[in-house]
């Protein structure tokens, strides 16, 4: 292809309809309708209702996203669709749109994960990736660390989480605390008055026994679990009501935070640094954290590792990281799914894009 290809990028594995338009590296359009109003009542993300919003909320933010770019659907050189990981009737959602529209307009459909794309959504912001790249993925539906020797083929995954996600265990403990949905950036606000020493709340996976050596890893060295830390916050808002107590919220909110923070951030760094990578770049919605920034900067400066964190509405989810992820699989040359695939709620993040039936 001579040109730059010229790709529509449509997710919705969770709670965000996203549909964007990407032109080899440079964003087009990027339109996002959330659903999360919906969920506040609930304090976190009911599948069924996020699958209803996706219906209602496609064909205009597709409609939105090729006004905003000004091209039309016969312009596309191809269209890629989140297939997985995800929720199952949220991802259906999209991956049914985007067939519809493959099969009227003829053009080649990529079914792309959803966690590469959040690392693919790097080249729109600085250009093409660098090689020896990690990725910390964080958010409210997983949490990740991936070693990135080849966006289009070559993804591997180091850690994740083994129960909660970092996104959700602040959810959890913003509902524990009395404080509304999303309780991310609620916590963030607060934290930023407590104190982070007050409270000493446990740092998951880190004893020897899970983390080994370089030499000898253990089973989860470059794991997180989060439940534990949420159950001591339980423990610890419960034990104030016992004495009559008031709970000192900035100083818990400052206390989680550190604790989810500081084994994030020193994961990811041990991790990038025991496989030679030399860059990072992080994604999800709880990049937005400032802690996390600062923490992950810090320590990513000290072990010398470039650190790379695309804007806010690039790390939240969205269509345009879907778009640029398609526009690297076509540039290089990687063959379009077609559209005999499924969801896969589960998919691993070593597939960046599912191979075509007969390829396969
Ligand atoms: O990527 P995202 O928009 O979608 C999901 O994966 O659900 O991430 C949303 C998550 C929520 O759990 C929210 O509480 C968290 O990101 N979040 C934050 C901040 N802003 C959003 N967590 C910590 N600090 C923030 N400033
Ligand atoms: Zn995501």
């Amino acid at each position: 292809m001579s040109h730059e290809p010229l790709v529509l990028g449509i997710e919705s594995s969770c709670d965000e309809t996203g549909v964007g338009v990407v032109r080899g590296t440079t964003r087009l359009a990027n339109a996002v309708a959330s659903s999360m109003e919906e969920h506040v009542r609930f304090g976190g993300v009911i599948p069924e209702i996020a699958s209803r919003a996706h219906l209602e909320a496609l064909v205009p933010t597709l409609r939105e996203a090729l006004d905003t770019a000004k091209v039309s659907l016969e312009d596309l050189d191809a269209i890629a669709v989140t297939s997985g990981p995800g929720l199952a009737g949220a991802l259906m959602v999209g991956v049914a749109g985007a067939k519809a529209l493959a099969l009227a307009t003829g053009k080649p459909l990529y079914a792309v994960n959803h966690l590469v794309a959040h690392v693919g959504v790097g080249v729109l912001e600085g250009g093409p990736l660098p090689e020896r790249l990690g990725a910390l993925l964080v958010s409210g539906g997983h949490t990740e660390i991936l070693e990135v020797a080849s966006l289009t083929s070559d993804v591997r995954l180091l850690g994740s989480t083994i129960d909660d996600a970092a996104g959700e265990a602040y959810d959890k403990v913003a509902r524990l605390l009395g404080l509304p949905y999303p309780g991310g950036p609620v916590i963030d606000r607060l934290a930023a008055e407590g104190n982070p020493k007050a409270i000493r709340f446990p740092r998951g996976l880190t004893l020897g026994k899970f983390m080994g050596t370089a030499e000898e890893p253990g089973p989860h060295r470059y794991d997180f679990s989060f439940s534990g830390l949420k159950t001591a916050v339980a423990r610890y808002v419960e034990d104030c009501a016992a004495r009559g107590v008031e709970v000192p919220v900035a100083d818990v909110a400052a206390s989680f935070q550190e604790a989810v923070v500081d084994v994030i951030t020193k994961k990811a760094v041990l991790a990038a640094k025991e496989h030679g990578l030399e860059h990072l770049l992080l994604g999800g919605g709880v990049a937005a954290n400032k802690r996390l920034r600062e923490l992950l900067a810090a320590r990513c400066a000290s072990a010398g590792i470039t650190l790379r964190v695309p804007r806010p509405g690039l790390c939240t989810d969205n269509g345009a990281m879907i778009a640029a992820l398609g526009a690297q699989l076509v540039a290089a040359g990687v063959e379009a799914t077609g559209t005999d695939f499924g969801t896969d709620t589960g998919l691993d993040a070593s597939i960046v894009s599912i191979p075509a039936p007969s390829a396969a």
